[in-house]
């Protein structure tokens, strides 16, 4: 299937805050709650940090929190102290302040809107990226990938979604139905959650498409191998792999580079 890089309501910078904060605020308490997304995730960003030293990790594209924050408290028990900070193009800052507000030692987020493609030389450390590479063209995440090697900064890039036609359907049959039911169990509660899902169905159909544009613009492995090839990354190496999320059917393709 060829990747499609058709629009998502997210991206676009006109796009009320209200309702983005909404849609990441749903991803949030799905990614959060996914405990096999968040073990993979915390086995592959393990070996980039330094044992014992409290690591910095700089989390790019993190809507309202999404599943870094588990990842980060499911680390620190495995005993490697983290310090994270959160950042955006469009920060969602009532979330993120919660986020921090719960752990304010371990997580900090960052005011102004940061650009995945441009991150600020004063926030070095890990970089992370969870549901958002598919959101660049290949020249912009390749920019992003470049970026992370050439200031030695190791990243790791996660995706839960992929360009599987199968897949699509049960998704697209299954979502809107999920947000639904969620609805009512997402913090903080909102009257305006529910009457956007239940009354005027408008967040089921953004998720929806949004969702739908994002497995059909994921970048498959064999394209993350292609994008990593023309960067000249000595003393660098790219780990790439599609590995079955613990107790799901489904699949994470993730993306791992760091010093050799
Ligand atoms: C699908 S959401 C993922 C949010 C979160 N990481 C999670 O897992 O729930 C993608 C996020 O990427 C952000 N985003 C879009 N373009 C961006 C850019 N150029 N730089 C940084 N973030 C961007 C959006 O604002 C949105 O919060």
């Amino acid at each position: 299937m060829a990747r499609i890089h058709a629009f998502e309501f997210e991206d676009l910078a006109w796009f009320p805050a209200s309702l983005r904060n909404r849609m990441t605020e749903y991803l949030d308490f799905l990614g959060s709650r996914m405990r096999g997304f968040v073990e993979l995730a915390a086995s592959r960003i393990e070996p980039l940090l330094d044992a014992g030293d409290e690591a910095r990790v700089v989390d790019l594209g993190s809507g309202s929190g999404g599943a870094l924050p588990t990842v980060a408290r499911a680390l620190a028990v495995a005993g490697h102290p983290l310090r994270v900070t959160l950042t955006d193009r469009y920060p969602n800052g009532e979330a993120l302040e919660r986020v921090c507000a719960e752990d304010p030692g371990r997580f900090a987020w960052y005011p102004e809107p940061v650009d995945a493609r441009a991150v600020p030389a004063e926030l070095p450390g890990v970089r992370t990226m969870f549901l958002s590479m598919h959101h660049f063209r290949p020249d912009d995440a390749r920019a992003i990938l470049a970026d992370a090697a050439h200031s030695r900064n190791p990243i790791a890039v996660f995706e839960g979604t992929e360009r599987n036609p199968l897949l699509i359907v049960a998704f697209s049959l299954t979502v809107p139905i999920v947000v639904l039911l969620t609805a009512p169990f997402i913090r903080p509660f909102r009257w305006s959650r529910l009457f956007f899902s239940w009354v005027v169905p408008l967040l089921p159909f953004l998720i929806w498409w949004d969702g739908l544009v994002s497995h059909l613009r994921t970048y498959s492995t064999d394209e993350l191998e292609a994008l990593v090839a023309e960067i000249p990354s000595d003393g660098w190496r790219w780990d790439i792999r599609r590995e079955r999320i613990p107790g799901t059917p489904a699949y994470c393709i993730h993306l791992v580079g760091h010093p050799a």
